[in-house]
């Protein structure tokens, strides 16, 4: 119960300083705010969209008190916030869990789809550390890729190397993410894997790194009602997605190997396939 009555767990009301829209489905939405913008690369907030619903979203990007989140509509919660206009106003509480942490000078960063909203904050952290990363993004088609133009200046400015992959072939390579990790982690050495993405994604990455003898950190995603470790809705295995993550190191992905991938509760409680 420890974080239940910090400053940074009292819902702060915000309003909507712009919004960028990334694709059909995807917006960035700015706002400020003193805890979130304290947030480290992989931590998470709880927005609550007034009369609707209050939802986990990643913070993905901070300059000073300017925040980010980055939404993808899968329903309700996500299609009203993504319809939201400057000066709308918004409840955040946060931020939340553990975080992605600084390995080694060489880094494969892999995301896929809205999973790679909180590599976005990574990265630049990275590059602040003169870390050397690569950057593998998937998705379905062009379309669908987020932060291209970012990625790309990384790729100019940092020395990162940005590789895109899509299902249809219509930009980069053609193919699944996971695939374009396997050919790299066989030809080249990287001190840690970052990961974010669907659990099927985030599970074929696991055996990669497993296989490779890589380290990894992956964020995972659960339901979450409360975000502080009591209401139990985002357990997996042994952990509570909420307070334990949502980054987890491959020791505990490990532990929880039976449910990765296969398990999670929904918002009834009853489990179902994650
Ligand atoms: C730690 C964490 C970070 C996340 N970061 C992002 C992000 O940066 N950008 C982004 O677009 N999405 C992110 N999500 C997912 C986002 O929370 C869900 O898409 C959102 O809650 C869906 O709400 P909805 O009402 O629009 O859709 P619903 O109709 O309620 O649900 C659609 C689907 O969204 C998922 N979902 C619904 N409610 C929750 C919940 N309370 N917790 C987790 N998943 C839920 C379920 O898979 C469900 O099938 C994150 C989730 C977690 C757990
Ligand atoms: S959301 Fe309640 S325990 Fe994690």
């Amino acid at each position: 119960m420890s974080g239940w009555h910090t400053d940074a767990n009292q819902l702060r009301t915000v309003s909507i300083q712009k919004v960028v829209t990334e694709t059909e489905l995807v917006k960035t939405l700015y706002f400020r705010d003193k805890h979130c913008a304290s947030a480290k690369p992989g931590q998470f907030i709880m927005v609550w969209i007034p009369g609707v619903d209050e939802i986990p979203l990643s913070i993905s990007s901070i300059n000073g008190s300017l925040v980010s989140i980055t939404v993808k509509e899968v329903g309700e919660a996500t299609r009203t916030l993504n319809r939201m206009r400057e000066g709308g106003l918004i409840g955040v509480r946060g931020p939340f869990g553990t975080h992605y942490k600084v390995v080694g000078k060489s880094a494969l960063i892999v995301g896929g789809g809205v999973g790679t909203a909180p590599l976005m904050l990574l990265t630049s952290r990275l590059a602040g550390e003169k870390v050397k990363a690569v950057v593998v993004e998937g998705a379905k088609t062009r379309s669908e890729l987020l932060f291209v133009d970012q990625l790309v200046e990384l790729q100019k400015n940092n020395g990162f190397k940005a590789i895109f992959t899509t299902d249809d072939g219509s930009y980069g390579t053609k193919g699944l993410v996971t695939d374009a990790t396997e050919k790299l982690l066989s030809t080249e050495r990287f001190d840690i894997i970052y990961a974010c993405g669907n659990e099927a994604m985030t599970t074929r990455i696991f055996e990669l790194a497993e296989k490779y003898g890589t380290p990894l950190q992956a964020s995972l995603e659960r339901f979450m009602y409360c975000a502080m470790g009591i209401c139990g809705s985002c357990v997996i295995g042994k952990y509570r997605v909420c307070r334990d993550g949502p980054v987890f190191n491959q020791t505990q992905l490990k532990e929880v190997e039976d449910d990765l991938g296969k398990i999670k509760l929904d918002p009834k409680g009853e489990k179902v396939k994650a």
